[in-house]
C-alpha cells in the first residue's frame, strides 16, 4: 500500500489517502488536548496504545455483528480505514453521571443512571460541539431521522457489548463518545476511536476512590498524573480480556 497525501489532520490522529480510493490511512498522534483544545500536552506512547485498544475493540465489535470502520494495522500506531463521510456529530452514551453531565444538571459525579443516556452533540470545534436538541439537529440537517434512529439503536448495543467487555477487565464504562459514517451505498459504520481519549473509565477495584480509579483522560484533564501508566494499563487488560476469550 502507497500512502499519498494528508487528508485531514486532528487533534488526535492524520488521515492519509491511499492507492485505493475507498481506504483510508490513520495514524494515531501522542498529541492530547481538551477542553477544545484549550489544553495541550503529549502524553508518551499513546499514539500506538491508542490505535491498539481501538483495533481490539473494533475487532471485538465486528464478531458481535457491529460494522466498524477498521481494516488492519500496517504498524501500532497506524489503522487502514474504510472511507466514510463522517456525520458531523458526536454521539455520547452514559451509564453513570461525571463531567458535563454533572457540571449541567448538577447530578453528583458517580449518580448510576437508570437506563443509558444517548446525546447528540454538533461536532463543530469553532462553536465548542454544542449539545444539541433534536429540533436543532434537524434543522442544521446533521442527519435524518433514520439514521438518527439507527444510531441510537446501534449507540445503545455498542454500550451492551462494551460495559461487558470492560467488565470483563475489571474496568467500569462511565460513558464514551462515538462517532458514525456513511460508506459508498449510505450505509451507517462507526468510525473514528474508542481508547481512553473518547471513554471515562474507572478502575472497578479502586472505584471508590475519586484519583485513583481514573483510567482514561482525565488524568490528563485533571492533571492527576500518571496518564501514560493509566493507558498503558487499559492496553494490558483488553488485551488479556481478548486473548482469554479465544
Ligand atoms: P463530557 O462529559 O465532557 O461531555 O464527555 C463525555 C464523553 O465523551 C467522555 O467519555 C469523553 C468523551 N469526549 C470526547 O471523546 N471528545 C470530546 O471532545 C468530549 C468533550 C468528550
Ligand atoms: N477532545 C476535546 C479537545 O481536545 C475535548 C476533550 O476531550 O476534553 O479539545
Amino acid at each position: 500500500m502507497s500512502v499519498y497525501s494528508k487528508l485531514y489532520e486532528g487533534k488526535a490522529k492524520i488521515l492519509y489517502t491511499t492507492d485505493e480510493p475507498e481506504i483510508l490511512l490513520a495514524d494515531f498522534k501522542d498529541d492530547a488536548t481538551a477542553f477544545n483544545a484549550q489544553k495541550r500536552g503529549n502524553i508518551l506512547g499513546k499514539g500506538l496504545i491508542n490505535c491498539s485498544i481501538s483495533s481490539k475493540l473494533f475487532q471485538q465489535l465486528e464478531v458481535h455483528g457491529i460494522k466498524t470502520h477498521y481494516i488492519d494495522n500496517p504498524a501500532p500506531h497506524q489503522m487502514r480505514v474504510i472511507a466514510l463521510r463522517i456525520l458531523p456529530l458526536e454521539v455520547v452514551i452514559r451509564n453513570i453521571a461525571a463531567g458535563s453531565l454533572c457540571q449541567q444538571t448538577g447530578l453528583p459525579v458517580g449518580t448510576v443512571l437508570k437506563q443509558p443516556l444517548v446525546e447528540f452533540y454538533y461536532k463543530n470545534d469553532q462553536l465548542g460541539d454544542p449539545l444539541l436538541t433534536s429540533d436543532r439537529l434537524y434543522l442544521l440537517e446533521l442527519a435524518t431521522p433514520e439514521q438518527v434512529d439507527t444510531i441510537t439503536h446501534l449507540a445503545i448495543e455498542i454500550n451492551d457489548f462494551l460495559r461487558g467487555f470492560f467488565q470483563r477487565c475489571s474496568i467500569t464504562l462511565v460513558d464514551f463518545k462515538l462517532e458514525f459514517g456513511l460508506d459508498s451505498q449510505q450505509q451507517l459504520i462507526l468510525a473514528d476511536e474508542i481508547s481512553p481519549d473518547t471513554c471515562r473509565l474507572w478502575d472497578s477495584d479502586a472505584i471508590s476512590d475519586p484519583d485513583s480509579r481514573v483510567l482514561d483522560k482525565d488524568r490528563f484533564r485533571k492533571d492527576l498524573g500518571n496518564v501514560e501508566h493509566a493507558y498503558q494499563e487499559v492496553l494490558q487488560r483488553v488485551l488479556k480480556a481478548v486473548e482469554s476469550n479465544k
